[in-house]
């Protein structure tokens, strides 16, 4: 593919996603960031000058980006709009401001990647891991039909707490029932310690939101397109807890898993899997695909947070401590790095999935 080929916005540029954004697309080969954009309040003023106590990257704030004067998302949406091919939209705002921004873009014929739930429920809008369910992609005509547009659509990234978890089970035939634990990094919030010093020496057994999408978002994940919509799946059925825990990036998931009857898989067979498992990102080779989406770790205190969340880029899902149960059939802890494979990063893959199938072109 030609360098540089597609222009692309970050809207939410002033976040800790965005600023992830930020530093995966400064040196991508082929999104070049054409514009910056954030609330009112960040209007108007350059990134850098911005970026002086805001940012909260442990690696520098990427040069060509310094002098990029941030654009208001909703005021400036034509301009953004007018000047890329598509955009990345990570924000905070309510729900339905977020359903009206991101249908605003799509109907400006500019196609939005986005990290924000508001749209995750829409049958029509994809909701795509590049390696488990690349085909939902599909629903992009019947999407565009419904907007009315001919290159604007809007498709969505997961919850960050499913990236863990949901890949080692995907490719499992006949999982029928899973119990999930949590255990999630600060920055998830959009905090550090710095920002949040409650969080040292403590755990929040609650986050907001976190459990209903944890069970009911993989659903979506494991449905079927049918007519132009994705119908969610109704197995396996997940039951979550969430809990907030003092780490700065990386969720961590405990899960138990029972097959169907006569479905149980031997443990070798479930290594095999794991280990052999490629999908759509690999077979296509996308610049951020890891070589291998998981790796297994036979060391009985693997993964952990800290030594294995940047693995391949913090693009590869950590898995490890397979081994029967008692109550379930088998139990183990795998662990994604949740601003990169569960936001940014998992969306610049999404975008290049999108563009390597032809439904993401240059303008
Ligand atoms: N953090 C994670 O690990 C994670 C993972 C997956 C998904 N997400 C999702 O990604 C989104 C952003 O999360 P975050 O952690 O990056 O949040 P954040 O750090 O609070 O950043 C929020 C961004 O939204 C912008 N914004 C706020 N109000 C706006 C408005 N009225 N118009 C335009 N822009 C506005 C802010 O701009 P200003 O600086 O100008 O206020 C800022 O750039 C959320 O939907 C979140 O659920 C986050």
């Amino acid at each position: 593919m030609e360098q540089r080929q597609y222009r692309v916005g970050i809207i939410g540029a002033t976040g800790m996603v965005g600023q992830r954004f930020a530093l995966l697309l400064a040196e991508h080969p082929w999104f070049q960031v054409a514009a910056l954009a954030a609330s009112a309040r960040s209007a108007g003023k350059t990134y850098g000058d911005l970026m002086k106590t805001r940012w909260m990257m442990n690696e520098p704030l990427p040069a060509g980006l310094r002098d990029i004067v941030v654009l208001d998302a909703v005021k400036d949406m034509n301009d953004v709009a007018a000047g890329v091919d598509f955009v990345f939209c990570a924000v905070d705002m309510k729900k339905e401001e977020i359903r009206a921004l991101e249908e605003a873009y799509a109907k400006a014929e500019c196609p939005v990647i986005s990290n924000n739930s508001a749209f995750r429920g829409a049958a029509d809008v994809p909701m795509i891991v590049p390696e488990l369910n690349a085909a939902h992609s599909e629903v992009i005509p019947a999407q565009r039909k419904r907007l009315g547009t001919k290159r604007g659509f809007i498709a969505v990234k997961s919850n960050c707490s499913l990236q863990s978890y949901v890949p080692a089970l995907f490719p499992l035939k006949g999982v029928e029932d899973v119990l999930v634990c949590t255990y999630q990094a600060i920055s998830g919030a959009s905090k550090t310690f710095e920002t949040w010093p409650e969080m040292n020496d403590n755990v929040i057994p609650y986050i907001g939101g976190e459990e209903e999408k944890s069970e009911l978002e993989p659903l979506k994940i494991y449905g079927k397109v049918t007519d132009g919509k994705i119908v969610n799946a109704s197995l396996p059925r997940f039951t979550a807890q969430c809990i907030r825990v003092p780490v700065s990036d990386g969720h961590l998931a405990a899960v138990f898993c029972r097959f169907s009857e006569g479905q149980k898989p031997s443990k070798e067979e479930i290594l095999d899997t794991w280990r052999s498992f490629k999908g759509t990102a690999q077979e296509l080779e996308l610049p951020s695909a890891p070589k291998r989406f998981l790796h297994y770790f036979e060391e009985d205190n693997m993964p952990q947070t800290k030594l294995q969340r940047d693995l391949e880029g913090g693009m590869a899902v950590s898995v490890g401590r397979l081994r029967e149960d008692t109550q379930y059939d088998y139990k183990f802890v795998c662990l994604s790095h949740n601003t990169l494979r569960g936001a940014a990063g998992g969306a610049v893959l999404m975008a290049e999935l999108l563009c390597a199938q032809g439904w993401i072109t240059r303008f």
